[in-house]
């Protein structure tokens, strides 16, 4: 993957200008505000509780090159009107799941529902195809109805869901599990 390159660039639904790009080692603190935003927010994510240090997060950030570099993972940055505003990715599973991706997303909280994840999830997916990866599984939080809808209109299927799994806000959560074959031959897994 080379670094900076530019996989898509277009106008959101809001008349945005959105970038999809190979993230670089310029995006850290892009990255690390990010995350820090995400956690405060507390959203439907896994990242929660008190927002990463800047070693932490730089531990992260340079583990996840690093497997860019190996080709385990593929990540896409998201950029709106210049600013970071994103990232997804899928990381490719080791031993007898090295064909599987597992997919996770996020976009700053100004900058969703206006079409921005849709096109996310379908570069991801082409990105994973381009890997070589045949079958992408994702998790997601029962009580998160805008990115389950997300999913199932690209085509996941819902596996099924493991209840309570999550401790989200002061309760439990159900984990809804998907999955989406990328070869012909996958989907009679
Ligand atoms: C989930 C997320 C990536 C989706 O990206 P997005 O840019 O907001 O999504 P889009 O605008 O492309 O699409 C949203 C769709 O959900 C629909 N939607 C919005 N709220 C909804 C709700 N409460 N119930 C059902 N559908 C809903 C919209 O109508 C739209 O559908 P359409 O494209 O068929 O018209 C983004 O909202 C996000 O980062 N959320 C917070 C973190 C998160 O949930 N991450 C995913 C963890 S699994």
């Amino acid at each position: 993957m080379e670094q900076g390159k530019v996989v898509r660039q277009f106008k959101s639904k809001k008349g945005n200008d959105v970038v999809f790009r190979y993230p670089t080692k310029d995006d850290f603190t892009g990255v690390w505000n990010f995350a820090c935003d995400l956690v405060s927010e507390d959203t439907f994510i896994e990242l929660a509780g008190t927002a990463p240090t800047e070693e932490e997060e730089r531990k992260w950030f340079d583990e996840m090159l690093d497997r860019i570099e190996k080709n385990e993972s593929v990540n896409i940055s998201v950029f709106v009107n210049g600013a970071f505003a994103g990232n997804g990715r899928a990381d490719r599973g080791k031993y007898r799941h090295s064909h599987v991706g597992h997919l996770g997303l996020s976009l700053a909280a100004a900058y969703r529902d206006e079409g921005i994840g849709t096109e996310l999830m379908k570069a991801l997916i082409d990105e994973a195809k381009a890997l070589g990866l045949r079958l992408l599984t994702l998790s997601c939080f029962e009580n998160n109805p805008r990115a389950l809808h997300v999913y199932e209109k690209l085509g996941f299927q819902k596996a099924g869901i493991i209840p309570n799994a999550v401790a989200y806000k002061d309760g439990f959560v159900g984990e809804v599990k998907l999955y989406l074959p990328l070869t012909a031959d996958s989907a009679n897994l």
